[in-house]
């Protein structure tokens, strides 16, 4: 198996999906027993199945809090944050995931591309987002302390744009490292390619001239488009793919 060099010369963008916190016992989306095979994604994840039936999406994201706060990060959320502690500010982690287990597990440079389920926003006034781990009873739909109108979870739902803050620091971190003169090296676990921006990425980074990596349990939809494809487990697979040099 080839093996990723992470030495002084390297920049290291990382990308994970569903599959990197399914060995914690989070349910993936898409595939066998995923999330969107027993949920109608529109009524639970946008803003049209927000505003026909907020309780039933209130429902849903208070399940999801519940799970996850009683999982645990694992060696693939570990292994990146020794990679980080390694390289510095010549890393940056870009998650999909809204579970929060990079962070718990000790990662600090992360963007969070689609929100996180701990936080809450006003669907309304500019209340910036709030930590909130509630679990709302059934039919609960919590309403804002400044403006009276609903809350809602902090979480990019189809068919909304991504925090352009977010996308700008990731666009930023490749033109440092594409210019630095060192090795601009991507690398995506657990994630099937079939979401964009994020998986729009792997072509930025290649146009860039830099190196690209996946590991994935599955054939991802953009697979044939990096350079490295590792099959296994994120959680098997990180925590021995990088010499830290
Ligand atoms: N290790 C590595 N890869 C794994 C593992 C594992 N232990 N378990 C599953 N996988 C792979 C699957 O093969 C699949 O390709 O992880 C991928 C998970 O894909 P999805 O369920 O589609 O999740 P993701 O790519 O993160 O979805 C992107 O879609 O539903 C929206 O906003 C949501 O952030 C999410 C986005």
């Amino acid at each position: 198996m080839d093996s990723l060099i992470l030495d002084s010369n390297t920049w290291l963008l990382v990308l994970t999906g569903a599959g990197v916190s399914a060995e914690s016992g989070v349910p993936t989306f898409r595939g066998m027993s995923g999330l969107w095979e027993d949920q109608p994604v529109e009524a639970v994840a946008s803003p049209e199945g927000f505003r026909k039936d907020p309780a039933l999406v209130w429902r849903f994201y208070s399940e999801r809090r519940k799970a996850a706060a009683a999982v645990h990060p694992n060696p693939g959320h570990e292994a990146l944050v020794a990679w980080e502690r390694h390289l510095g500010d010549r890393f940056l982690l870009a998650t999909q995931n809204v579970d929060g287990l990079h962070t718990r597990a000790g990662s600090q440079r992360v963007v969070e591309m689609h929100g996180n389920l701990f936080k809450t926003r006003c669907s309304h006034c500019e209340r910036p987002p709030f930590e909130d781990a509630t679990v709302y009873p059934a039919g609960a739909v919590p309403e804002c302390d400044a403006c009276g109108k609903l809350l809602r979870p902090h979480i990019v739902w189809f068919g909304e744009y991504l925090d352009p803050a977010d996308i700008q620091r990731i666009e930023d971190f490749s033109l440092r490292a594409a210019t630095s003169g060192g090795r601009f090296v991507f690398l995506a676990a657990g994630t099937s390619g079939a979401v964009y921006p994020a998986a729009g990425i792997v072509d930025q980074v290649r146009k860039a001239g830099g190196k690209t990596w996946l590991v994935n349990l599955d054939p991802a939809e953009n697979s044939n488009r990096f350079e490295h494809r590792i099959v296994g487990k994120s959680g098997e697979v990180l925590p021995t793919l990088a010499k830290l040099a």
